[in-house]
C-alpha cells in the first residue's frame, strides 16, 4: 500500500493528538476548537427516521454530510436541500435504483454511513457495509429473520474493527446505565418478574410498516427497543416464549395489512425470571403508555424511568449521570469512529442480535401457536427477507 493510508489510519492521523484513552468529552472539546478533521459521512435512506437522524448530525460541526442515497426522489431532494441550507454545500446524490447504495459503499471518500432504510434491507446493507469495512450507524432491528441475524454475525467476525452502532437510542442515557449497573451489582436482589408493555394509539402507520415481509412485524420493527432493555439488564436471552395475538383488527378491510395488531407474550428466562410483554395498536386516547419494569427480591427497577425502588424505603433511587437520546447516540458513534474503537459504542451488533432474537422468538411462538424454545428459533429456516431484483 506504500504511503496510501487506509480509512482507519486516515482517521487516526486526522484526529492527531487524540490517542487511546481519551474521552468523549475531550473529543467534544476538540470539536469546538475546529482542530479535528471532519468525518465524511454518507446517508442511505432519508425518510422519516433518516431525516431526523440527519437533522441531529447537522448539529455536529466535526461531521460533513458528503453523500445521500434514497430511491424516493422527494425524500432525497428534501435531505439534499436540508444539508445545503445548513452547510452551504450540496452532498452528492444517489438513488438510481434500489442497489445504487453499493456505489456509496465503494467510494473511498466516505468515513462512515448512517443507514435508515426499511427493515427488509437491513441484513443485506449491514453485511455489505461490513464487507466494505465501512463504519455505520444502522437502524434497528438488526435483521428480521434468524438467517439474516446469523449472516451479519458471521460477517462481523471477519470485520471486527468496523464500528457499528445500532439505533437503540435509549442506550445513550447515562442515568439509565447507572441504575442498570446498580441492579447488576445486586441492588434489587434476584430478578423475579419483568412487567413490560407498549400500548400505541389506535391505528396503522401504513406504507411498508403494514407489510410483515418488509417490517418483520411489530415485535421486530418496534418492540426490539424494549428487548434491548431486557438484554441490557439481564445480559441473557429467554429460554422459551409463548405468544398469542391477533391481526386484521385495526384495518379488517385491508388484506395488505398483515402485521399483528396486538399480542401478549410470556418469556421464560433462566433462574425463574418471567417477563411478560403486551404490545398493540388498539388503544383509544388515555389508554396508551409504556411499562419497562423489573421486580426483584429486594426492590424494583423502572428502566425507562431511570430509578430503583427498594422494598421498605419511601424514596426511589434515581440514576446519576446525564440523560441522552438520539443525538448522544449518534455522537457516541462518531466518537467511536474517530477513536477506531468498536467497543466504545453504546449499542453494538451484540445488542442488535440479542434484541432481534427475542422478537424472532416471540413471532415464531405466535405463528406456531405453541411454546417455542430459543434453540428452535435459532434454527428457523425462514429465508432472508424479500428484495427487488437487481
Ligand atoms: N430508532 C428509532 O426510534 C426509529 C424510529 C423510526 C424508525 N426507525 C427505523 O428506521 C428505519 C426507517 O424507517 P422510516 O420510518 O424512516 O421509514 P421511511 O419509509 O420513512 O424511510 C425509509 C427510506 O428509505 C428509502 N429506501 C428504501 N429502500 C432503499 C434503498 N434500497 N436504497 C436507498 N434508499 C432506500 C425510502 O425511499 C425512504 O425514503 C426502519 O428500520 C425503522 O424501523 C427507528
Amino acid at each position: 500500500m506504500g504511503n496510501v493510508l487506509t480509512r482507519r489510519e486516515f482517521l487516526k492521523v486526522g484526529s492527531a493528538g487524540l490517542g487511546f484513552g481519551f474521552t468523549a468529552s475531550a473529543l467534544r472539546a476538540q470539536e469546538s476548537k475546529e482542530t479535528v478533521k471532519p468525518l465524511r459521512c454518507g446517508f442511505i435512506g432519508v425518510g422519516g427516521r433518516g431525516t431526523a437522524l440527519l437533522r441531529n448530525v447537522l448539529q455536529f460541526q466535526d461531521v460533513e454530510i458528503v453523500a445521500i442515497c434514497d430511491i424516493t426522489p422527494p425524500n432525497l431532494q428534501r435531505a439534499l436541500d436540508l444539508v445545503e441550507k445548513a452547510r452551504g454545500k450540496r452532498p452528492d446524490a444517489w438513488g438510481d435504483g434500489p442497489y445504487d447504495y453499493r456505489n456509496l459503499l465503494r467510494r473511498d471518500y466516505l468515513d462512515c454511513l448512517v443507514i435508515a432504510t426499511p427493515c427488509n434491507w437491513h441484513s443485506i446493507m449491514y453485511v455489505e457495509a461490513l464487507n466494505a469495512d465501512m463504519h455505520f450507524y444502522g437502524e434497528k432491528p438488526l435483521a428480521i429473520t434468524a438467517r439474516g441475524v446469523k449472516w451479519i454475525q458471521t460477517t462481523r467476525e471477519q470485520h471486527p474493527e468496523v464500528v457499528v452502532q445500532i439505533g437503540f437510542q435509549w442506550g445513550a442515557n447515562r442515568a439509565r446505565a447507572h441504575v442498570i449497573r446498580r441492579v447488576q451489582e445486586g441492588a434489587i436482589g434476584e430478578l423475579i418478574e419483568g412487567r413490560f408493555h407498549r400500548y400505541n394509539r389506535w391505528g396503522s402507520l401504513g406504507r411498508w410498516l403494514d407489510d410483515r415481509r418488509l417490517s418483520g412485524d411489530w415485535m421486530l420493527e418496534q418492540a426490539v427497543h424494549e428487548f434491548n432493555l431486557m438484554w441490557w439488564v439481564t445480559q441473557t436471552h429467554p429460554l422459551a416464549a409463548y405468544t398469542v395475538g391477533r391481526a386484521h383488527v385495526v384495518a379488517p378491510d385491508n388484506p395488505k395489512r398483515d402485521v399483528t395488531d396486538f399480542y401478549t407474550t410470556i418469556l421464560e428466562y433462566p433462574a425463574g425470571l418471567i417477563v411478560h410483554y403486551a404490545h398493540g395498536w388498539i388503544n383509544p386516547p388515555g389508554f396508551t403508555g409504556m411499562s419497562t419494569r423489573f421486580i426483584g427480591t429486594k426492590g424494583a427497577l423502572d428502566v425507562l424511568g431511570n430509578y430503583l425502588q427498594l422494598r421498605g424505603q419511601k424514596e426511589p433511587l434515581k440514576g446519576e449521570g446525564p440523560g441522552g437520546d438520539t443525538r448522544e447516540h449518534l455522537r457516541n458513534f462518531f466518537d467511536a469512529v474517530r477513536a477506531g474503537e468498536p467497543k466504545m459504542v453504546y449499542c453494538g451488533i451484540e445488542n442488535g442480535v440479542a434484541a432481534s432474537y427475542v422478537g424472532l422468538l416471540i413471532r415464531k411462538a405466535l405463528d406456531e401457536k405453541r411454546r417455542v424454545t430459543f434453540e428452535e428459533m435459532l434454527n428457523d429456516p425462514q429465508d432472508l427477507p424479500p428484495l427487488p431484483a437487481a
